[in-house]
């Protein structure tokens, strides 16, 4: 089969679209065609070895000391059960699926476990839609729901608020009930607006910490705001959201549940399934809406990785596989 595979570290072209074994299904597992691919940040931080704030020897240990130990990237994928093993449930053969592969989703077919972070694609979206939901959807649920304890009524501040996490946190907070300023560039702030912010700052012309306004949470997925400046608009025992963080500001958060009062949350998101179920059913209910930023053949995901690593997107960059899928259609 055909996959996008890096061999070393580095720059977008560091990607090979090469012929490599085809993976099968395990005995509990299902093997699946890829139809769409999700190019996150975590894919181009891991290829370009970009780890924040001094996490880069952890993040060196766990991809690969001196070369990658997993070979392709891809750690979101949506497409079609072509091979169920023997003691999987839950699935049959030509159900459309999506989920977390971890690595291996930017190539022709995928194997994960049945019992893992899969599930069936909604009626509501397709394929590309789909490849968006496990990075950004779960990653904005779990750091606003999780970490921020989000409730009905409460101030929340989003920063980058039209990017992968951010457009998914943008109507995640709206549907806990939260009242959402969301922060873009002059571009983006009718997107933002129309996924349903109540209120949207635009960078280029306004300092988020000017205004005057109180925030229960304040999360930043583009990573413009530190501590420091985000507490000048926390109310009191209001909590500070970063998605991107090193050691420093992992210090700094224990200190801060330590001294009390303002505090700063941190972790990672994981990747469970049961929490794209809850994120399904929202789709189901028509809260949740799935941008895709841009659609690129799998041939050309070196320039998919450039757009990502520009950190100006509108939403999740895919790569697709089948010409078939690039409006989206589940076959
Ligand atoms: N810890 C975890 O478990 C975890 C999980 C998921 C993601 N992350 C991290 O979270 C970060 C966000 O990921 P992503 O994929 O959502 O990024 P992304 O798609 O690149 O989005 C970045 C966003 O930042 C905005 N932005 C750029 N400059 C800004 C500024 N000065 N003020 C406000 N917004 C600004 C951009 O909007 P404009 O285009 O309008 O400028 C864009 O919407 C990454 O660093 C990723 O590694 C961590």
């Amino acid at each position: 089969m055909k996959a996008a595979v890096y061999e070393t570290y580095g720059p977008a072209d560091v990607l090979e679209i090469k012929d490599v074994p085809r993976p099968e299904a395990s005995e509990t597992g299902v093997l699946v065609q890829v139809h769409a691919s999700a190019v996150t940040s975590a894919d181009w931080r891991m290829r370009a070895s970009a780890f924040p704030g001094g996490l880069w020897l952890i993040g060196r240990l766990m991809t690969g000391l001196f070369a990658p130990r997993k070979k392709i990237l891809g750690v979101a994928f949506a497409g079609r059960v072509v091979s169920v093993g023997a003691k999987a449930d839950g699935f049959k053969l030509g159900d459309p699926v999506y989920g977390f592969s971890g690595s291996g989703g930017h190539a022709e077919y995928v194997a994960v476990e049945a019992a893992g972070p899969v599930v069936r694609i909604p009626e509501e979206i397709g394929y590309d839609e789909a490849a968006t939901i496990p990075f950004g959807g779960v990653s904005a649920l779990v750091f606003l729901r999780d970490f921020g304890k989000v409730a009905a009524g409460q101030n929340v501040l989003i920063l980058g608020a039209s990017g992968a996490v951010g457009a998914f946190a943008v109507q995640i907070a709206k549907h806990f009930g939260a009242e959402v300023t969301g922060v873009a560039s002059t571009a983006n702030v009718d997107f933002v607006r129309s996924l349903g912010a109540d209120r949207v700052i635009d960078y280029t012309r306004e300092d988020f910490a000017g205004g005057g306004a109180q925030y229960d949470i304040v999360l930043d997925t583009a990573g413009v705001a530190r501590f420091a400046r985000a507490k000048r608009v926390l109310k009191p025992e209001g909590v500070y959201v970063p998605l991107e963080f090193g050691l420093p500001t992992a210090l700094h958060a224990l200190w801060r549940s330590i001294a009390g009062g303002q505090r700063i949350a941190i972790g990672v998101s994981g990747d469970s399934k049961a929490d794209l179920q809850v994120l399904n059913g929202l789709v189901e209910q028509g809260a949740l809406r799935a941008p895709v930023a841009g659609q690129y053949r799998l041939d050309a995901i070196a320039d998919a990785h450039r757009q990502v690593e520009s950190r100006h997107s509108r939403g999740t960059v895919v790569v697709t596989l089948d010409a078939m899928n690039v409006n989206g259609a589940a076959v």
